[in-house]
């Protein structure tokens, strides 16, 4: 059902969470006119918010966000206000992962209870946090019965750094709600957004986030190990993605083989649906491969390094890239952290370059990793280069100029796939690619 509603009505809408999903969700429904309140705990971030400056990175954010306090129609608070006066809570807070892999739910638990507590009258309670399927019927028993609250699962489909534009052009808006009236409710906060409608039931709809997600990094596991096959066979990765992405059952998109799969998504929610899975009796041994697979491609780098230069000890690499891919600070769960400690086990001297996460991953280094002011510093008398991050900085770059400054035998790990192949090595580099032929 392609759908596209006609009314407008706006709605008083209090969003719990000012992270990457509440401060987004926020900030865009404030644009279309609904009147939004969003709670932030955090005393420097609501400081930061209420002067109109976002605390995340995020395209576009900055300009909602100062348009949305000028207009009155979005406002910040430390609390929840009581009682509560709004047509629709949501509630957007991290679910991180707990050391066994399972999602840590007490900041969404919190969250119901406040809600609760300060609720008196009839309000629908929609969560956009990523939640295991069968957490809201939980949540539904522990605190809602009999209160004025109508439950709804509502999860985002968005990408960190394009959040906004994908709020505006989703795929599809999921809602999944126990009756209709409720339903069509969620569907008004979305009046100006064409987009197809799947409504179903609460556990369902928390099965999509997660089964979304879950296939996304199958399709990037499946496509690395088709990278490491094409080396076996000594096949070539960028024609056979070709090839198969034209099968529109298969589809290019989320085929580039690479290192992996980083970032605050999909890491956490693969292992949290195996976890919970696990939970409910369900061994996910597929999703277990996948995980597994996307662990192994940054051992596998660490190999072709050691295939190329020898001994790694004392070897001089340049590592490039940190954030858990371009365009964002974010390194949460990002390649560089696996790949950067395994190379200081075997004693490399390291320098590493990011135009934009050097100070986030400053703190998790140990301090004789040298942090290069830029490019050319950091690749400066190299023996080998590793690209992590495909950032534009380093695919236009004069590799020319780059090569003249480092040191045989010129090494240069592509670990995206996203440099020109024949052009570096035409200027005497050692190119390895992730299942890139090797040319001769
Ligand atoms: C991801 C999903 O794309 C969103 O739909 C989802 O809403 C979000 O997680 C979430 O659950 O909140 P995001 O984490 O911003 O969004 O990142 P992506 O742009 O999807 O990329 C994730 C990782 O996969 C990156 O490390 C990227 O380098 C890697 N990737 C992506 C590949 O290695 N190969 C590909 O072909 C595509």
């Amino acid at each position: 059902m392609r759908d596209k509603q006609g009314d407008t009505q706006q709605m008083n809408i209090i969003v719990v969470g000012a992270g990457y999903v509440g401060l987004t969700t926020a900030c865009c429904l404030a644009n279309s006119k609904h009147r939004v309140t969003c709670v932030e705990t955090n005393k420097a971030k609501l400081k930061l918010l209420e002067q109109g400056l976002s605390p995340i990175r995020e395209n576009g954010i900055n300009r909602l966000l100062k348009q949305g306090l000028a207009s009155d129609g979005l406002s910040f608070a430390p609390s929840l206000p009581k009682p509560l006066q709004v047509d629709i809570a949501m509630i957007t807070v991290g679910t991180p992962s707990l050391p066994n892999g399972a999602a840590a739910l007490s900041y969404v638990y919190y969250a119901a209870q406040e809600l609760r507590n300060a609720t008196e009258q009839d309000l629908i309670l929609a969560i956009k946090s990523t939640v295991p399927p069968g957490t809201g019927a939980r949540l539904i028993k522990r605190y809602f019965e009999n209160t004025p609250i109508t439950y709804v699962s509502n999860p985002e489909f968005l990408r960190e750094g394009q959040a906004i534009w994908d709020w505006y052009h989703p795929s599809r808006i999921v809602i999944g709600a126990e009756d209709k009236q409720t339903a069509d409710k969620i569907r008004q906060l979305y009046f100006d957004i064409d987009a197809p409608v799947v409504l179903t039931d609460i556990t369902s709809a928390e099965t999509i986030k997660y089964a979304s997600n879950a296939f996304l990094v199958t399709k990037i596991s499946f496509i690395n190990e088709i990278a490491n096959l094409c080396e076996a066979v000594d096949a070539n990765i960028d024609g056979v993605t070709k090839g198969i992405g034209l099968d529109p059952r298969i589809g290019p998109d989320f085929l580039h083989a690479g290192l992996g799969y980083g970032g605050s998504c999909f890491p956490k929610d693969a292992r949290a649906l195996d976890s919970s899975a696990l939970n409910k009796g369900y061994d996910f041994r597929l999703l277990k491969a996948t995980i597994e697979a996307n662990t192994r491609q940054r051992i596998m780098a660490i190999h072709k390094l050691k295939q190329a230069l020898g001994d790694l000890a004392g070897k001089e690499i340049a590592l490039l890239g940190l954030a858990f891919k371009p365009d964002t600070d974010d390194i949460r769960e990002a390649p560089f952290l696996d790949i950067i400690h395994l190379l200081y086990e075997e004693g490399v001297k390291l320098r590493i370059y990011d135009p934009k996460a050097m100070e986030n991953a400053r703190p998790l280094l140990p301090t004789d990793i040298t942090f290069a002011p830029d490019l050319h510093s950091a690749t400066t008398g190299a023996n080998a280069v590793v690209l992590v991050t495909e950032w534009q900085e380093f695919i236009q770059a004069d590799w020319q100029s780059i090569k003249e400054q480092m040191q045989e035998p010129y090494v240069i790990l592509d670990g995206r796939n996203a440099l020109a192949q024949n052009k570096l090595i035409g200027l005497g580099f050692r190119y390895i690619g992730i299942g890139r032929r090797v040319q001769t």
